[in-house]
């Protein structure tokens, strides 16, 4: 890229001049290239996108939800226009290879159509009352002001699941994009701006970790959601328990599975886990890091993959041939290193050995290849506990699918699992007896849409913080009952003598 990006902050519709401390933004194909140069922001800056925000609350919500529906429809315009360039930007930033990046993209639209679509849709529901001159209600209302804190490696489609239901129920928001993906999250919020949204409708505050701690530290912010690691959100919890009326939705960390069983179709079940292990290079946050296969077709299956796997083309996110681009940066690949040491020091039997990709087009960049090994699960092991976030696969051997459940379940996780077979009954015990928020049949373990519900249980977090399933976070029910009588009359036989003695 020629240009360095200047970011800046929204606060109150105006873009507010970069002066003080400061972060680079890096490419993590070619560490050398800086996108762009963002304000380190703290609290003052948290604190006043706050405020814009609250001050914009109550006309925001006062406005027509179909009015607020319809800005998203012109946010969908500009989005179709933009995709080629919006996916261009995604993939020099965070390394994803630029047709994945378009995809995200088209997600993002997704979410924006959806939101649109369900601005003429119900609010809230007609109930039955005890008594038949009243009419009884359920409406929703918005909280009022929620921070949005992603992740870097859905920069665009992941803050769109959040900003979107937030704003169409009549919100506010602060967002904080990662310190990895900066200039996409300006430009998404430049988009907003441009789709017409009034000002301190949405605010951006860029930073690192001081930022978002500002935010969940304010108390006039009702609502925070958060996609990335358990520890920032586990610590987002904790600051939160402060504030009496805070409602939090954190979507944190997994170590998702495919599960093949003995009766799956062979290159089908090879396709879920390639796609479910490596695309993204492993560093979606449902990206598969253990593959658990039926002993009986173990070594069949083991060989097609690691056949498979030494293909996959890993290089410049900007070619869209690649199958993946690097990881996200160096202390990624540190990171993803120490775990296959791990893997080894635990007893793993190394099939496809990963490591760092240095020559020619690898050398500018954070590239590593996938990494295979075969381990039997015991109790306590971490490389079949813990995330990875990166190229690093187990496969583990079972024998019965009840044990394929005991194994699946035995990580504090649970987020997306996968089962590939041809039998319902074993598809039906794998449904109801694993723990995650997404499950899939003969399909990978990653690759949700929009309209569904999207989040995990267990350590991986809690309250959807994404997608459709958002509304129920973004606001909350109200009763609302009407007498039409001309006279009180109580629920539960209550009587309304007022002056005593008998009813
Ligand atoms: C994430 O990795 O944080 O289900 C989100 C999927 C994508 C979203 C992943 N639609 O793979």
């Amino acid at each position: 890229m020629s240009t360095t990006l200047t970011g800046r902050n929204l606060i109150a519709g105006r873009w507010q001049p970069a002066n003080g401390a400061h972060f680079e933004s890096h490419s993590p194909a070619r560490e050398n290239e800086i996108l762009g140069v963002f304000p380190s922001s703290g609290a003052e800056e948290a604190r006043q996108a706050v405020i814009a925000a609250r001050a914009a609350f109550p006309a925001w919500r006062r406005a027509s939800r179909i009015h607020r529906a319809e800005l998203f429809d012109n946010l969908a315009q500009i989005v179709k226009r933009e995709a080629d360039n919006l996916a261009q930007l995604m993939a020099r930033e965070c390394g994803k290879v630029v047709s994945e990046c378009r995809a995200e993209v088209i997600e993002g639209l997704h979410m924006i159509q959806y939101v649109f679509g369900t601005g003429r849709m119900p609010i809230g529901e007609v109930v039955a009352s005890e008594i038949a001159e009243k009419d009884a209600f359920m409406r929703r209302k918005p909280w009022g002001v929620v921070a949005v804190i992603t992740p870097w490696n859905f920069p665009f489609a992941v803050p769109l699941w959040m900003l979107g239901p937030s704003l169409l129920e009549g919100n506010t928001v602060v967002f904080k994009p990662s310190e990895d993906t900066p200039a996409i999250g300006q430009r998404l919020t430049e988009l907003f701006e441009e789709a017409g949204f009034p000002a301190g409708t949405i605010n951006l505050v860029h930073g690192e970790a001081q930022a978002g701690e500002a935010l969940v530290r304010d108390a006039d912010v009702n609502v925070v959601l958060f996609t990335g690691s358990y520890e920032v959100g586990h610590r987002i919890q904790q600051l939160s328990a402060e504030h009496y009326d805070r409602i939090v939705a954190c979507e944190m960390g997994s170590k998702s599975a495919v599960i093949v069983c003995a009766d799956a179709r062979l290159d089908l079940a090879v396709n879920c886990a390639l796609i479910s292990g490596f695309k993204t290079s492993g560093q979606r946050c449902v990206s598969a890091g253990r593959i658990l296969v039926a002993e009986s077709i173990f070594d069949k299956f083991a060989d097609k993959l690691v056949t498979a796997a030494k293909r996959l083309r890993v290089g410049n996110p900007l070619d869209a041939g690649n199958f993946t681009g690097p990881v996200i940066h160096r202390g990624a690949v540190e990171k993803i290193e120490r775990y296959n040491a791990l893997a080894r020091q635990e007893g793993a039997t190394v099939l496809l050995d990963g490591g760092r990709m240095t020559g020619g087009e690898h050398a500018a960049g954070c590239y590593l290849s996938p990494f295979v090994y075969r381990l039997e699960h015991r109790p306590g092991v971490r490389v079949l506990r813990e995330e990875v976030f990166g190229p690093h696969l187990a496969l583990v051997p079972f024998r019965t699918n009840e044990d394929a459940v005991r194994i699946y379940n035995d990580t504090p996780y649970g987020l997306s699992m996968a089962v590939v077979t041809e039998d319902y009954r074993t598809m039906r015990l794998f449904r109801d007896e694993c723990e995650y928020g997404m499950g899939y049949v003969n399909l990978p373990c990653i690759g949700a849409e929009v309209h569904l519900p999207f989040g995990g249980v267990k350590k991986s977090g809690n309250g959807h913080p994404s997608a459709a399933g958002l509304i129920e976070t973004v606001t909350h029910k109200t009763a609302w009952t009407v007498n039409h009588g001309t006279e009180v009359k109580m629920a539960q036989g209550l009587t309304t003598n007022i002056e005593g003695g008998p009813a």
